[in-house]
Formats: structure tokens, C-alpha cells, sequence
């Protein structure tokens, strides 16, 4: 039997307690936070920093990181454009389901792809979706090479590494764009923080610290 044909056999089953009920008990709205950029573009780094600062003002929050999930759930993938498609659908499919039980997701993924990121936006529905480009120049993340990664690139050590031999293509119109060239760690974060409040995105008592 086909993927398909066992589809078109399945029934969404609803349940009592909602999406609703679970935001309404963690006193929060859900959303998910999704950070792309080069690698060394500072996406783990501020997202740490955002989690401290949200669980700090008592926000539910889970921070989904980029080798962490690939050690895990998407350890069977690679990075040939198809398995980085697969990778974004399944960790779309994660944050959906952590948005649905109230939580306050940060996604630090390189996530290339136009497509892609448009594709998690969709399977995580447009109003608890925030695309933030974490906006640093190639010569700046090599520059940095926190992982060294970007050396071993350049010897021909690793493929289809994004920036040297796959590309990146920059959102066309992020939610938010954040310079790390210019602002330090802080202001990033902050910047952050300040568009979530804008939208009142952090809930009730978010601004008690
Ligand atoms: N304003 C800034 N914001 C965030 N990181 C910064 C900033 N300025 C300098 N950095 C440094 O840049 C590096 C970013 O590394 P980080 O691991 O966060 O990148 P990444 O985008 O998660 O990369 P990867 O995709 O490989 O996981 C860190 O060494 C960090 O200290
Ligand atoms: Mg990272």
C-alpha cells in the first residue's frame, strides 16, 4: 500500500482540550520563532540568548536547534537540497505540533530555501509564524567560523556546504531582519523581544520581569 493510499484512509481526530485551552493555561500565544542565515550567522547564539530572556519573564518555550534535531529525529538525512526539504518539513512538523501545545518555539536552521522556510510557514499557519533573518555576510561568518566548518569548505573537506557550494537564498520580505554586524548580542536579542511585544505575541505579563 502506498503513503497515499493509507492517507486518503485517515480521519483528523479532534480533541476536547485545544490548541486554545493549552495557550490559555501557560497564559502565553504561541508562536514559533524561526531564525535563518549562514552558518556562523549567530542564529544559535541569539536564540539561547531569546530562550533565557523569554523563560526569564516565565514564558513556556522550547528551542529547536539545528544539529541537535539532526543528531535525533532527522539523523537518516543529509544535505542534498532533498534531504534539507525533508529536514525543514519535519522540524515544521515538530513546531506545529509544540505551537499546538502552547509553547513559544525558536528555531535556529540555516534553512536556504525559499521554499522551505514558505513551507513551514504554511504547516505552522501564517499568524503563529515569525520569519527572522539573521542577516550577516558571508565574509563575516567565515571570518567567525565558530565550527571551523567554513575551513574545512574551503579544502573540499565537506560538501554542498551552504555560502561556498549550496546556496543561500535571503528572504525576500523576513518579518524581521537582525544586523550582527552592527548590533552586538544584546540589541539582537532585544530587537527580538521588542517585535514580540509589539505584537503582543509573549501574552499577559509578559513585560513583568
Ligand atoms: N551580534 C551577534 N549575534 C550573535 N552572534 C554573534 C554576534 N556577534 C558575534 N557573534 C558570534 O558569532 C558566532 C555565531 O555562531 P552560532 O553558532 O550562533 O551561528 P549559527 O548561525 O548557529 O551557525 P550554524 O548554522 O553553523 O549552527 C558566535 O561565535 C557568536 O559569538
Ligand atoms: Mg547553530
Amino acid at each position: 500500500m502506498s503513503t497515499k493510499d493509507v492517507s486518503s484512509n485517515m480521519v483528523f481526530q479532534a480533541t476536547d482540550v485545544d490548541a486554545a485551552a493549552r495557550a490559555r493555561l501557560k497564559g502565553q500565544k504561541p508562536v514559533a520563532i524561526w531564525l535563518t542565515g549562514l552558518s556562523g550567522a549567530g542564529k544559535s547564539t541569539i536564540a539561547n540568548a531569546l530562550e533565557v530572556a523569554l523563560a526569564g519573564r516565565g514564558r513556556h518555550t522550547y528551542l529547536l536547534d539545528g544539529d541537535n534535531v539532526r543528531m535525533g529525529l532527522c539523523r537518516d538525512l543529509g544535505f542534498s537540497d532533498a534531504d534539507r526539504e525533508e529536514n525543514i518539513r519535519r522540524i515544521a512538523e515538530l513546531g506545529r505540533l509544540f505551537v499546538d501545545a502552547g509553547l513559544i518555539v525558536i528555531t535556529a536552521f540555516i534553512s536556504p530555501f525559499r521554499a522551505d522556510r514558505e513551507m513551514a510557514r504554511k504547516i505552522i499557519g501564517d499568524g503563529a509564524f515569525i520569519e527572522v533573518f539573521v542577516d550577516t555576510p558571508l565574509a563575516e561568518c567565515e571570518r567567525r567560523d565558530p565550527k571551523g566548518l567554513y575551513g574545512k569548505a574551503r579544502a573540499g573537506l565537506i560538501r554542498n556546504f551552504t555560502g561556498i557550494d549550496s546556496v543561500y537564498e535571503p528572504p525576500l520580505a523576513a518579518d524581521l531582519r537582525i544586523d550582527t554586524l552592527n548590533d552586538d548580542l544584546e540589541t539582537c536579542m532585544e530587537r527580538i523581544l521588542a517585535y514580540l511585544d509589539q505584537r503582543g505575541m509573549v501574552g499577559p505579563g509578559a513585560t513583568e520581569a
